[in-house]
């Protein structure tokens, strides 16, 4: 059953609670104990829904977000156009068990007095990777969850590692500030072609997919060189820029690289030799559609 203000759908015996309001949030939430938080922007997917499994395992009780959050997206961005199937949505947090979902209205998150320039920033963070392409998405992202957090109080909070700079920042935010919740990190999931999760694949026409499939395979393939030994990281993102940029596959579909990096895991810098666990990072622009992915090699 989805039961929010005046609204309930029966499936079974057990009650999901549908709430639109901060206010009605707030009051479910005290009713329900240890609980876990899945932040999403919605379109859930496999990915999404491995992240309320991790969620379960953690607390007794799982809450989803879902809200579209217009503060992190530039205004060139895909905001207006982001999928939002929320019927769908409800009916997945339904079937995997999900006890709260909280899914309010742009105007509830922001009031007309709301002060746009409260900020939380994590510059050495942020300021890298994605936050280097998309100047003010963190700042976005680290805003709406500190809010979520506030209206939910998650004991812990499920984040993807597809967005592992987001997990990162995130982490450090709550550290910082010395939040009670615990960050917890979920793997990245993938179809069975590797590519990676995302609500964005299905902006994709099939020969798109196809070219943002050399994603995936650009850096599965410096992951099997560390694996023989390779540990120069000019050379790995060789090998993953090669793949990207192969002409055989420019023909047919544009791929624009944003970045190829091999970055520090816990500090994001820019490292030459793999000795302390790195992750290797990939955004680039398949048509008009931007995705990113990574990999974690651990030496
Ligand atoms: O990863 C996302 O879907 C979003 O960035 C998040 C964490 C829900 C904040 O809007």
């Amino acid at each position: 059953m989805i039961a929010a203000t005046g609204v309930a759908m029966v499936q079974s015996a057990d009650i999901m609670i549908l709430a639109q309001t901060i206010s009605d949030a707030r009051t479910e939430r005290d009713k329900l104990g240890r609980m876990a938080l899945v932040p999403t922007m919605g379109a859930l997917h496999a990915g999404h829904l491995s992240l309320i499994e991790l969620a379960r395992k953690h607390a007794p009780k799982v809450a989803v977000s879902i809200f579209v959050n217009p503060t992190q997206f530039g205004p060139r961005e895909d905001f207006n156009k982001y999928p939002r199937p929320i019927e769908d949505d409800l009916a997945k947090c339904r079937d995997a068990g999900v006890d709260l979902v909280f899914n309010p209205p742009v105007e509830q998150m922001y009031l007309p007095n709301f002060f746009p320039e409260v900020h939380l920033d994590i510059p050495n963070l942020s300021n890298v990777l994605e936050g280097r392409i998309r100047p003010n998405h963190f700042k976005g992202v680290c805003q709406v969850v500190a809010k979520l957090f506030n209206i939910i109080r998650p004991d812990v909070a499920c984040f993807g590692q597809k967005d592992y700079q987001q997990y990162l920042v995130i982490r450090a935010m709550a550290d910082a500030l010395n939040w009670p919740t615990e960050i917890v990190p979920g793997q990245t999931l993938r179809e069975p072609d590797g590519l990676a999760m995302s609500s964005r694949n299905q902006y994709l026409s099939a020969n798109e997919r196809e070219r943002g499939l050399s994603i995936s395979r650009a850096l599965f393939a410096a992951r099997d060189e560390f694996a023989k030994g390779i540990r120069q990281t000019n050379r790995l993102l060789a090998t993953a820029q090669n793949i990207l940029l192969d002409p055989g596959n420019q023909g047919r579909v544009p791929l624009s690289i944003d970045y190829v990096a091999a970055v520090d895991a816990q500090t994001l810098k820019d490292i030459q030799v793999v000795s302390t666990p790195t992750l290797i990072a990939v955004a680039a622009r398949v048509g008009k559609t931007r995705l990113i992915d990574n990999v974690m090699l651990i030496p």
